[in-house]
């Protein structure tokens, strides 16, 4: 593909139109996505909780690109590439365990969980243990979420960790365990999934369960300031500061992460079909139920709820031109017994319908966009600024990112292939 003709179709999309259609169907454009998105931004990888104790990792793939996120004996979370260092053999194959070191089944190479090489069998005098290790993976922890970096130099993560420190801080992560998990596949680009999460335009005519609590209001989470906003909600953001939760609309200078806390519907605590609280005791330190969402992005692979009692975090994994893989994790107070202090049914239930609900006006939109009579339509500015958002964001940073190539780009074939 040449840099001229990218830059030429980017110049070409209006703003405020959604994207002509080969950046949501054609591989070439797909492989560009992945390249200059997914193998350059920070990606959020897991929960921190997810792997408490020493030994304890996660695999995640990105394009064809394995990473293993590791808590090592020093309680440090590090990645690594997941390719042995001797033939190349996929090091670890399970989404997830406990070892006390990685060891490569193939021929028995192991490491230490900090990614050194610790053994290796007649490899000969001249072999240096100390050039083999594991190939690090840049690997940050924001309060409780891990997030991944396949850069060489990877971007500033200072302001959203600092950022993440100030808003996440009633959220209670430290003490949390995830309480559920679910992976789906949505047919559909990774940028009409993220498209769809960033309006509520469409919540109303297909979010049945999540209407009950969830305030389709554009005024309120898409603002940086107070304009618009009633005077019921100023008083909930005063409240919600007074307790010492930052709650205010920020959004970081290149766009790529925002938070912002909203009330729920009339008094309603939590994402359930009744309104309450679904677990005791709370994840958060709130003393009141009532305290809303806080709601996170970090594109190009994550959004997120923090709720009083119980958080939910998503994660979108680009598999194809075409599909998408959406996981969503329940995290709730680690001392919450299932059964006692809460039912998986109550907890995932909104959310379970809310995404297989997402996951079909996804899978609608990308068969109407793959079809011939597809042109970019207008988004509404009331409903959609946030898609807009996302798309000036999307549309920037690749126009930046290409503009710096050669004239040539190759085809780095980054697809999944499993
Ligand atoms: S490829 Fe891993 S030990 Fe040989
Ligand atoms: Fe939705």
């Amino acid at each position: 593909m040449l840099r001229t003709d990218i830059l030429a179709l980017l110049e070409s999309s209006v703003p405020g139109y959604s994207l002509p259609q080969e950046f949501y169907n054609d591989p070439a454009f797909f492989d560009l996505d992945m390249q200059m998105i997914f193998h350059r931004d920070w990606l959020f990888a897991i929960p921190a909780c997810e792997i408490p104790e020493t030994g304890n990792y996660v695999t995640h793939k990105i394009g064809r690109t394995s990473v293993i996120i590791v808590r090592g004996a020093d309680g440090e979370i590090r990645a690594f590439h997941n390719v042995c260092r001797h033939r190349g053999s996929t090091l670890c194959s399970a989404a997830k365990g406990t070892s006390p070191k990685l060891v490569c089944a193939y021929h028995q190479w192991t490491y230490e969980l900090d990614g050194r090489l610790l053994f290796a069998r007649d490899m000969g005098d001249d072999f240096d243990p100390s050039q083999h290790g594991l190939k690090p993976v840049h690997c940050r922890e924001a309060s409780g979420l891990v997030f991944i970096c396949l850069a060489a130099q990877a971007p500033d993560f200072d302001q959203f960790a600092e950022q993440s420190a100030r808003y996440l801080a009633p959220h209670g992560l430290a003490d949390a365990k995830v309480a559920h998990e679910s992976t789906i596949i949505e047919e559909g680009n990774w940028k009409l999934v993220l498209e769809n999460n960033r309006e509520c335009y469409h919540c109303s005519g297909n979010h049945p369960s999540l209407c009950r609590t969830f305030l389709d209001n554009p005024a309120v989470i898409g603002n940086s300031d107070d304009t618009g906003l009633d005077a019921e909600t100023l008083e909930y953001i005063a409240r919600c500061e007074a307790a010492g939760a930052p709650s205010k609309y920020m959004v970081d200078d290149t766009g790529t992460w925002r938070y912002v806390r909203t009330p729920l519907v009339g008094d309603a605590e939590s994402y359930t079909m009744s309104g309450k609280v679904a677990v005791t005791p709370p994840l958060s330190n709130f003393s009141f139920k009532n305290a809303g969402a806080l709601l996170m992005f970090h594109y190009p692979a994550t959004w997120n709820h923090f709720l009083s009692d119980h958080t939910i975090l998503f994660r979108v994994t680009p598999i194809s031109p075409t599909q998408t893989e959406v996981s969503t994790k329940w995290l709730v107070h680690k001392d919450a017994e299932e059964g006692r202090d809460y039912s998986l049914e109550n907890l995932t239930k909104v959310w379970m319908d809310t995404n297989s609900e997402d996951k079909r006006v996804v899978e609608n939109c990308q068969e109407g966009v793959l079809s011939t009579a597809y042109e970019p339509g207008p988004y509404s500015a009331m409903h959609e600024s946030g898609v807009i958002q996302f798309v000036e964001w999307y549309t920037t940073t690749l126009k930046n990112r290409v503009s710096e190539q050669p004239e040539t780009l190759a085809s780095p074939l980054l697809r999944r292939t499993n």
